[in-house]
């Protein structure tokens, strides 16, 4: 059970959680917050005996603040290193001095929040630090509130992070992170830490393709994939960010992180007050595998919107078929194409609204057009609604195209600075949706369009980076919290949706995955991983994408060759296996492929849907990773152990292994397994010691196995 002890004799407050403990205490004056461990789980007399051990160290030229391992820094008195909270009060004075003022522990299901209130001893700036942690998992989420309990005068804040993480005293650490561009997402990477700082961030207003909010530290690089203690963090922000890996010169290693403070400055007003999105924490034992179970599982339970349905339905998108050119007749003909493969959902993605005859037009104006939709989109949602499948419909609210109705009657509405020019890209500008006339349009247009057809399903897109973030009609005011605004906005709008349409579900997607966090994850059900479909770069994309997110809620399709990014062919069979590891979906045109392929389809899409309950809501273990060798294998365990799906793909040519031997992780040693295609039994022991063979033959060849232990066949 999760559990917060608040320990008189020491000060201190110890999080017992699955299989880790977490600890802090108050310096003696009630000034500062020390963090003293966090790791293994110890038995809480350990944890007290930790916390009263600590002391703090005399050294010259530095105070006992600026060395201090403290949970939340302040800037103030002799602090150098990455601060969590920089304010300027309205006299001038910069800095500040707090003191501790109350604490308590609240229960709800199965979750316990501990909160923490500080306060300026001068000043009305108060901040309560959260902590709250949940039973049966290491994850230790973190926020923080600020109020000004002031009159009158305003308080300016000029940096304000969410938490600080302090690595537990070791030589050295390795930083594991994801980076990427579009097409090329979530690329997993990994840098030892010299003294200094190490910054990923986004400055983009969005969470970007460049640098996922996610990061992994392990002592010495000496974690692998199934051993090793890790420590990592996600951000749940979908703006932008900053995570900041500082190494300092006494080899102590924090990771500070949260809202970005780059163009930041936010007034928070007297009698306001102001919550910072979650940092959430983890630590595992297990090596990166363990590390990315405790991810998915955590984000399964407690982060994604509760169940529409135990398992994601399998999507067709119509993009990389018809592109712009939608129309009644060619989407019903993709449909029924799709009906007859066995999908669920129909998703008519870009084109069907406004002159959207291209990208330079159309934006903003999301009403159908009667050109390609002479009868509205009603006669269509009922032919796909009558072939059995839902329907799903793509939007992509917060921008604007200049040649659009709606930016010729609010020109003012989009991000500008005045006598600076409007940058466009991909012909759009951004909608500033931290004005609340576009948040109240911005619902409402939505709202209808949910209301007047029967949709189920909408794919958000979000197909720029926010540039001249200026806001000319506030510009004597705080014109720079459009930063946090938009994305509270954004938040607010989709939670507004959910609450009214409860029976819609929603994928982000910014260019592919240039929106996939944990704040963003809590309000869709999944997320567009990439626009690259090409199946070999997709193992990369999908191997780091699996580090930090859920499989579950990873979208992957199966499109046309050769793929229109690449150039590369590869066999339907290479591409549905690819697509298989995650949530499947079809995006290839379907009115090209011969009956011997949608014969071949069909049967995909039937397997499918036999495993991925496993796929999805199983435990992942990566067996071979992309980035080494010609190989990359996955094994996807049921919760209750009865089943195991095992992928396993060939890259290309280069004479290499013969004889494939995969070791199978995680089966219970006595147990037997029978393999679906050959009958075989193998014992757990012989799976894992000595491994299950794998035949590819030539290039991109790929095999999926599913085994289910003999007492359950
Ligand atoms: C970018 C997305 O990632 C694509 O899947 C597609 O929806 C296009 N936008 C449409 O403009």
């Amino acid at each position: 059970m999760a559990e917060i002890i608040y320990d008189t004799a020491s000060l201190a407050w110890i999080f017992q959680m699955e299989a880790s403990t977490y600890c802090m205490r108050l310096n003696e004056e009630q000034t500062s917050l020390q963090h003293i461990y966090w790791g293994a789980r110890v038995d809480t007399t350990v944890a007290r005996e930790m916390a009263l051990a600590w002391k703090t160290y005399f050294m010259s030229f530095e105070s006992t603040a600026g060395n201090s391992r403290e949970e939340f820094a302040p800037w103030g008195e002799m602090r150098f290193n990455e601060p969590a909270l920089k304010v300027a009060y309205a006299d001038g004075t910069r800095g500040i001095e707090w003191r501790f003022q109350a604490h308590g522990i609240e229960q709800e299901q199965g979750s316990q929040t501990l909160w923490l209130r500080f306060a300026d001893q001068v000043y009305p700036l108060q901040v309560t630090l959260y902590y709250r942690i949940h039973t049966g998992h290491d994850v230790l989420e973190r926020w923080v509130r600020l109020e000004n309990n002031g009159a009158d005068a305003p308080i300016m804040l000029e940096q304000a992070f969410s938490a600080d993480w302090q690595l537990p005293r070791r030589e050295r650490y390795r930083m594991t992170y994801l980076h990427g561009r579009w097409g090329k997402e979530t690329q997993v990477t990994e840098t030892l830490l010299a003294p200094g700082k190490f910054v990923l961030e986004s400055r983009r207003g969005t969470t970007s393709h460049q640098f996922n909010p996610w990061v992994a530290f392990d002592a010495d690089a000496s974690a692998t994939e199934e051993q090793g203690e890790l420590w990592s963090a996600g951000l749940a922000w979908s703006g932008s960010w900053k995570i900041v890996a500082e190494t300092t010169p006494y080899g102590t290693l924090h990771c500070v992180g949260g809202v970005n403070d780059f163009d930041f400055r936010y007034r928070l007003d007297a009698g306001t007050r102001l919550d910072l999105p979650a940092f959430v924490g983890l630590y595992a034992s297990g090596g990166f595998g363990a590390l990315s179970r405790q991810w998915h599982r955590y984000q399964r339970a407690r982060v994604l919107p509760a169940e529409l349905e135990s398992v994601r339905p399998i999507l067709y998108n119509s993009w990389e078929a018809t592109a712009f050119a939608v129309n009644e007749r060619n989407q019903m003909e993709l449909a029924e194409k799709a009906a007859a493969l066995g999908i669920e959902v129909f998703v008519m993605d870009d084109g069907w609204f406004g002159e959207r005859a291209h990208d330079r037009a159309g934006l903003g104006d999301w009403t159908v057009n009667r050109t390609k939709f002479p009868r509205g989109l009603n006669p269509l949602i009922e032919r796909v609604n009558a072939l059995g499948m839902r329907f799903g419909l793509w939007v992509e609210p917060e921008m604007v195209n200049p040649d659009s109705d709606l930016y010729r009657a609010h020109p003012d509405w989009v991000y500008h600075f005045h006598n600076r020019k409007r940058t466009e890209s991909r012909n759009q500008l951004v909608l500033n949706l931290a004005r609340p006339d576009v948040r109240d349009w911005m619902f409402s247009t939505l709202d209808t369009l949910l209301s007047e057809h029967n949709i189920e399903f909408i794919k958000w897109d979000m197909n720029r980076s926010i540039s001249e973030p200026g806001w000319p009609a506030e510009s004597a005011g705080n014109p720079e919290r459009v930063w946090l605004a938009h994305v509270q906005n954004l938040y607010w709008v989709f939670d507004a949706l959910r609450r009214k349409h409860p029976n819609v579900a929603f994928e982000s997607c910014s260019g592919g995955g240039g929106r996939i966090d944990l704040g963003i994850l809590s309000r869709v059900e999944q997320v567009w991983t990439s626009d690259n479909t090409d199946a070999l770069d997709r193992l990369r994309i999908q191997e780091g994408f699996s580090y930090a997110y859920t499989p579950r809620a990873m979208m992957c399709w199966v499109t046309d060759c050769p793929n229109y990014l690449t150039g590369r062919s590869v066999p339907l069979r290479y591409r549905f296996h690819v697509a298989m590891a995650g949530s499947l979906g079809i995006g290839g045109d379907l009115s090209h492929w011969t009956p011997e392929e949608l014969e071949q389809a069909r049967g995909f899409i039937e397997t499918y849907k036999r495993v991925r309950p496993i796929v999805q809501n199983g435990k992942l273990y990566r067996l071979r990773s992309p980035r080494s060798g010609q190989v990359t294998a996955s094994q996807y365990a049921a919760q209750d152990g009865s089943e195991v799906v095992i992928f396993a793909w060939g890259h290309s040519q280069q004479f290499g292994e013969r004889l494939i031997m995969l070791q199978l992780c995680g089966l219970e040693v006595d147990a037997h397994y029978v393999e679906g295609v050959s009958g075989r039994s193998y014992t757990g022991s012989y799976l894992m010691r000595y491994g299950l063979e794998a035949k590819l033959v030539g290039d991109f060849d790929s095999q999926m196995f599913h085994l289910v232990r003999a007492d359950r066949l």
